[in-house]
Formats: C-alpha cells, sequence, structure tokens
C-alpha cells in the first residue's frame, strides 16, 4: 500500500505568501517543514486567500480537508454563506457526482443536493439501483451558496477548485458524473454545450467523466417521452451504472 504523498505546504505557499498577499501577516502564517502535518488547531492560521494554491498531496485525508473549508476565505462566497457544504455519501464510493454549488435548502443544512433538486437526484440514482448513501460520493464545483442561486463566476470556481481536487484524489472514484454545465466547465474547462456533451465518456486524468443535464433543468421539463430530457438522463445513468458493474467486477 502507497502512503498519500504528502507536500510540504509551507515550500509551496512561503514564496507567494510574501509575494502577493502583503495583509497575511507573519504570525499568522503557518510553517510546516517538510514532513509535517498540518495540526488541526492550525487549520484557522493557513492562509486561505484564492491567490495562495493548495497543493495536490496537502490533506491527508476527508476530514482535514473538510475541517479547513469550514474556516475558507478564498472568495467572496465565504461572506455570505451559512454552511460550507462539502459533501454527502459515502466517502469509498466508486461514484463521485459532481453538482453546481449549494442552494438554499444545502446552505441551511451543509449538504449537498437535499433541495427539489437533490431530491429527484436521489430518484435518478434508485431508477438504476443506485443508494444515495452507499453507492455515491456527491459534491458540488463551489462549497458555498451564490447568493440567489446564481451561477459561481470563474473566480469563485477556480478559488474551490483545489478542494475538490483533492476530493477526487482521497475518494478515487472510478467514474465522476458531471452533472450539468457548471460541472463540466469547473473540471473540464470545457466550454461545449451540456446538451452536446451529455452521454459521452470523456477521459480526464485517467478518470471516465460521464456529463450528465442537471436535476434542476429535468425539473423544468416533466415529459418522459422519448427524447426528453428525462429520457436522455436514464440512458445515461444505466451507462453509468453498466460500466461501473463492469470496472467493479474486475480483479
Ligand atoms: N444543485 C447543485 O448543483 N448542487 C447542490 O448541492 C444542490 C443543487
Ligand atoms: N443547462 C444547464 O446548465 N444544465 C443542464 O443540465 C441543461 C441545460
Amino acid at each position: 500500500m502507497n502512503e498519500p504523498q504528502q507536500f510540504s505546504l509551507f515550500e509551496e505557499i512561503s514564496p507567494l505568501a510574501s509575494d502577493v498577499a502583503p495583509n497575511i501577516s507573519e504570525g499568522e502564517a503557518v510553517k510546516l517543514s517538510p514532513d509535517d502535518k498540518i495540526a488541526p488547531e492550525d487549520y484557522d492560521k493557513i492562509p486561505s486567500s484564492s491567490s495562495i494554491s493548495i497543493p495536490p498531496g496537502t490533506y491527508e485525508n476527508l476530514e482535514a480537508l473538510g475541517e479547513h473549508c469550514q474556516v475558507c476565505q478564498r472568495c467572496d462566497l465565504g461572506a455570505t454563506r451559512t454552511h460550507v457544504v462539502v459533501s454527502r455519501g459515502n466517502p469509498q464510493a466508486r461514484l463521485m457526482i459532481i453538482g453546481e454549488g449549494p442552494g438554499q435548502m444545502e446552505d441551511e443544512t451543509g449538504l449537498p443536493f437535499v433541495g427539489k433538486a437533490g431530491q429527484l437526484l436521489d430518484k435518478i440514482l434508485a431508477s438504476v439501483n443506485l443508494d444515495r448513501d452507499r453507492d455515491v460520493y456527491i459534491c458540488n464545483i463551489v462549497k458555498c451558496r451564490p447568493p440567489g442561486n446564481r451561477v459561481p463566476t470563474p473566480e469563485e470556481s477556480a478559488a474551490c477548485l483545489p478542494y475538490l481536487l483533492e476530493q477526487i484524489r482521497l475518494v478515487d472514484p472510478k467514474i465522476i458524473l458531471l452533472a450539468g454545465a457548471t460541472a463540466v466547465r469547473g473540471l473540464l474547462n470545457e466550454k461545449q454545450g451540456i446538451t452536446k456533451l451529455r452521454g459521452k465518456w470523456l477521459e480526464w486524468n485517467g478518470r471516465l467523466c460521464m456529463p450528465i443535464l442537471h436535476p434542476a433543468y429535468l425539473l423544468r421539463n416533466a415529459s418522459r417521452q422519448p427524447g426528453s430530457p428525462k429520457w436522455l438522463t436514464w440512458q445515461d445513468m444505466q451507462a453509468v451504472r453498466d460500466r461501473l458493474h463492469q470496472l467493479t467486477s474486475q480483479p
């Protein structure tokens, strides 16, 4: 078993910290030697300006990542959130679902996809025999609610991306479902429309990704006729379920 590689946060952030974040005082910066882990009592001292990188390997586990997210002020959404929304589901799941960002219910509860769109997502999963708690790990491009449910700005998405990349590394899913255009843009930097990309297998850093229509979009399109958004999504989910079974039944 390979231990996850632990990078030195200090080496990565110290030049940046002094160059571009002059408002962060010396006393606040945590200095770590190459072998140090981030001690829990130091999470809130780590400069969280978005100009400071969070290199891959920073977090030893999802708990450490979650604690840092709780105190994050890397973008303007930190000022207006009620709760940071990190994830729900099973961190050991083979399937990861990435949405756009928290809505009102998610902001109130601290859990992703628990409002109307989330309930539909649970039904979509159940329709192909996937359990919302056991079979998936669910998260978003941004972890704080954009006021009025607007689409996150590119700056907000970029500020939050290092956390998402760490979640992907630590969960290590076989397949990533990208729910909606913002998720596709946020992870793949892909500008093609979701209606073109949905249902297509894409490879990203050696992982399989499948863009699907966002459940909130399906809520606005009631039809289940062949060719309708709901019908298309069901086809996509069947393909995902089949591929997942294929991948997980291999030795
Ligand atoms: N829509 C999303 O994209 N994410 C959520 O968590 C809830 C609704
Ligand atoms: N537009 C979006 O942003 N997402 C969808 O899923 C469909 C249309």
